[in-house]
Order: structure tokens, then C-alpha cells, then sequence
């Protein structure tokens, strides 16, 4: 069977990494969630002092671009990959209310989008990859073999992001959820660099209605009528 590239973008909390995810593990892929790596560069620039509120310290961020490395390391007990900033395990931080609020700011600026594209495509080189997030069929894999654009009701998606803290133990509140899922999506689809947009060879899927059983399964038929190809 040949190696293909998949990429998979879509909306706020959509469930995109959990497909991603659920299809790298049935078909031996890696995968990789790139919104991880504007999270990661998030928590830097907070835990740096370059954010006040919702102002960021651009020139700086900028100058210390060089000194932020993201790697991903598969955690031995859960095989799934974990996210690392300059050798830490960053993986629950990241995705703290606190993250989700400042992401799509940085996730704006030309020069982190630069890096961070660049790190996926020479993750990607190799194919067998399966990378979600909202710029990847048409900015970071333009060739990929299969695309995939989702997208769910704003309320279903606040729903399930709810749940998932809660299932944490952390702090949840879903009216703060629901604001937060509307201005990321309405940040994400206005920024000029790389906006997220349904690339014209891109597959619609609308989840609001289906259970991860579903999607996983209509996921898989699509791979392999690619991989046949
Ligand atoms: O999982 P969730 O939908 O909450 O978001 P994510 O995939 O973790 O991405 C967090 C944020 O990073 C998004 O709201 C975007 O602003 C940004 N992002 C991006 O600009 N480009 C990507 N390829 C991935 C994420």
C-alpha cells in the first residue's frame, strides 16, 4: 500500500484531533495536532512575560522565535505522541482556558505561522502522516492525497470541549467555552495569513450529528479508497 499525507482542518474544538488521532493508530501513521505548536509557542510568550491581556510583546516573540523548540514524544503508557517545549512536557498546560484564550493571537502572526509551517512540512516529508489543524490543506500539504474539511454546530463543539475539561478535573465553564469556540472561529477565518478555509479539493464533513464510531469509520473508507488509488 502506498504512503499518502492527510490533512484535516476544520473549525474550533471540532474533533479533528481525535480523528487524526484515532485514524494514525488503526493505520500505523504518526500524527501530529499543529495546533499543539501554536499552544506551545502561546505558553512561551505567557510564561515569558511577552502577553499583557490581549497585547503582545510582537518584537520580542519575534526575536526569541529561534530559541522555541517543539518536539513531540510518543508517552509509553497511553502510546499517544505528548507535547514538548525545549525538552518539557507541555501537554496539559497547553491546553488550559488561559492558552485557548491568547492562541489564535499568535496563531495570527506572520512569522510564527513561517516557523511553525516549516517544522510540519519537514515532519510531513516522509509521508504516512496524518496532521490536523486549519491551514493544512492548503498551506502547509497542498498535495496531500486526502483532505478533509469538518465542521459542527458552534454549541456541539462548546459541548464536547466541556465535557473534555471536565473529564480532566479542570475548571469548566460553558458559556466562557462557547465565547471562546465563536472568537477563535471568527479570528481564524478573518487573519490575513493563511485564513482557515475549505480547500476547493477538500471532503465536507459535518459531524454535529455523528458519533465518533461514525466519523472514525467514514474516515477509514475514505483513506482507503486513496491508498487503493
Ligand atoms: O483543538 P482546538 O480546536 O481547540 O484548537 P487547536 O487545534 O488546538 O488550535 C488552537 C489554535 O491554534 C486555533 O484556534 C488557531 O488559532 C491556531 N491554529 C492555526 O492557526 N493553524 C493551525 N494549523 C492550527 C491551529
Amino acid at each position: 500500500m502506498k504512503k499518502i499525507t492527510i490533512a484535516i482542518d476544520g473549525f474550533s474544538s471540532c474533533g479533528k484531533s481525535t480523528m487524526a488521532k484515532d485514524l494514525a493508530r488503526e493505520v500505523g501513521y504518526i500524527h501530529i495536532d499543529s495546533g499543539a505548536m501554536y499552544r506551545a509557542v502561546t505558553l512561551y510568550a505567557m510564561e515569558h512575560g511577552m502577553i499583557e491581556g490581549s497585547v503582545i510583546d510582537v518584537p520580542r516573540l519575534e526575536a526569541d522565535m529561534a530559541n522555541i523548540r517543539i518536539t513531540f514524544e510518543l508517552n509509553e503508557v497511553t502510546k499517544l505522541p505528548e507535547t514538548y517545549l525545549n525538552g518539557v512536557n507541555v501537554e496539559s498546560r497547553i491546553r488550559t482556558m488561559e492558552v485557548s484564550e491568547r492562541v489564535s493571537l499568535i496563531a495570527e502572526l506572520g512569522f510564527v505561522r513561517q516557523a511553525m509551517v516549516a517544522l510540519q512540512q519537514a515532519m510531513g516529508e516522509q509521508k504516512g502522516i496524518v496532521m490536523d489543524g486549519r491551514d493544512i490543506g492548503t498551506t502547509v500539504f497542498p498535495n496531500a492525497e486526502l483532505k478533509i474539511f469538518v465542521t459542527a454546530s458552534a454549541e456541539v463543539r462548546a459541548e464536547r470541549r466541556y465535557k473534555e475539561l471536565q473529564e480532566k478535573g479542570e475548571h469548566a465553564d460553558y458559556e466562557q467555552i462557547l465565547q471562546n469556540v465563536k472568537q477563535r472561529d471568527y479570528i481564524d477565518r478573518h487573519r490575513e495569513v493563511s485564513p482557515l478555509r475549505r480547500a476547493n479539493d477538500a471532503l465536507l464533513l459535518d459531524n454535529t450529528h455523528l458519533t465518533r464510531e461514525q466519523q472514525d469509520a467514514w474516515l477509514k473508507e475514505q483513506f482507503l479508497l486513496r491508498v487503493k488509488e
